[in-house]
């Protein structure tokens, strides 16, 4: 149970640098060294390119664990081959300095070689969740990759609590649904999607974005804001579907689904009767995906 407890927590003002293991070893010793006195260890699973989204995962493992570590790690076996892992955007010593200024303890930045050393052939196979029919329907190596790696970093690092952003929420009902089935001892936190004042959700993809693009992306999640309100109103969820799908490749996306599902199932509903719901968007723009959603 991840107690609040400050006894563990330095005093000082100034932080000390997080310490940075790029080795299981040196992880484990860091871990072990973290952990004396019975200190509570959040961990905030994430590829780097930390924006503000990620930094409030940061700040809530820092409110409710005595320690905390980061994973900074591009993970290859969640990219299709002709997706962008290799233009990711890569910015490690940026992304230090700013966990550093959060007080965090522990950076794990294993190299893909360390993660998946030669041999490795054991994957975590997702049901129920990743096969909603959502990010599973266009990106179908996407939750295994995004299961195995996760369960990989849990055992390595052996969290009490791990922190998740809702801006990929089937993502985030996945590990939570791992975890349960796995048994595995850590409580999995979901922390609300940060936006740009426009409302556009942070994303390290932003940065993919053309300035007339950028312009138009905020319409995303205008356009769930106006579907969750006519929902609330008792529209018919195919009806407002449809016209909140028209409107967004009006304004120049080629959409991939604009679905509202069970919040936690992500079961099809048909009305706001079989809530609590959730309306869930993917679409490109240009040659970048965003993705998006909010509580109906
Ligand atoms: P990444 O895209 O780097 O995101 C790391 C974490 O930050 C995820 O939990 C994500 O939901 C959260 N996040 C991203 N943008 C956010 C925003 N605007 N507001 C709140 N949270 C946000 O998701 C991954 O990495 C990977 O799939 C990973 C879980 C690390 C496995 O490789």
């Amino acid at each position: 149970m991840a107690a609040k407890s400050p006894r563990h927590r330095r005093r000082s003002a100034a932080h000390s640098a997080p310490q940075i293991a790029r080795t299981v070893t040196a992880l484990r010793k860091s871990v072990a060294r973290l952990r004396i006195g019975g200190a509570t260890l959040a961990l905030v699973p994430t590829m780097g390119a930390l924006h503000e989204g990620h930094l409030a995962l940061v700040r809530e493992a820092r409110r409710r664990a005595d320690r905390v570590a980061v994973s900074v790690f591009v993970n290859p076996t969640q990219f299709a081959p002709h997706e962008d892992l290799a233009s990711y955007p890569r910015t490690f010593a940026a992304d230090a300095a700013k966990l550093a200024a959060e007080d965090v303890d522990l950076i794990w930045n294993p190299d893909a070689a360390t993660m998946y050393p030669e041999g490795f052939a054991t994957h975590i196979v997702t049901e129920g969740p990743a096969t909603a029919g959502l990010e599973d329907r266009f990106r179908p190596h996407f939750f295994g990759g995004v299961a195995t790696v996760v369960a990989k970093l849990f055992t390595q690092v052996a969290p009490d609590i791990a922190v998740f952003g809702e801006k990929d929420y089937q993502q985030l009902q996945v590990v939570t649904r791992m975890a349960r089935d796995l048994d595995l001892p850590v409580r999995i936190i979901g922390v609300p999607t940060v936006r740009e004042r426009d409302g556009l959700a942070m994303s390290s993809r932003n940065v993919y974005l053309s300035a007339e693009e950028r312009s138009i992306a905020p319409m995303l999640h205008r356009t769930l804001e106006d579907c969750a309100a006519r929902l609330r109103g008792g529209a018919r969820a195919a009806t407002v579907m449809r016209a909140g799908a028209s409107t967004i490749t009006r304004a120049g996306f080629a959409v991939d689904y604009l679905e509202v599902r069970h919040a936690a199932t992500l079961a099809p509903v048909k009305s706001i009767k079989d809530g609590p719901l959730r309306l869930l968007v993917a679409a490109r723009l240009g040659a970048t995906r965003l993705i998006d959603n909010i509580r109906v």
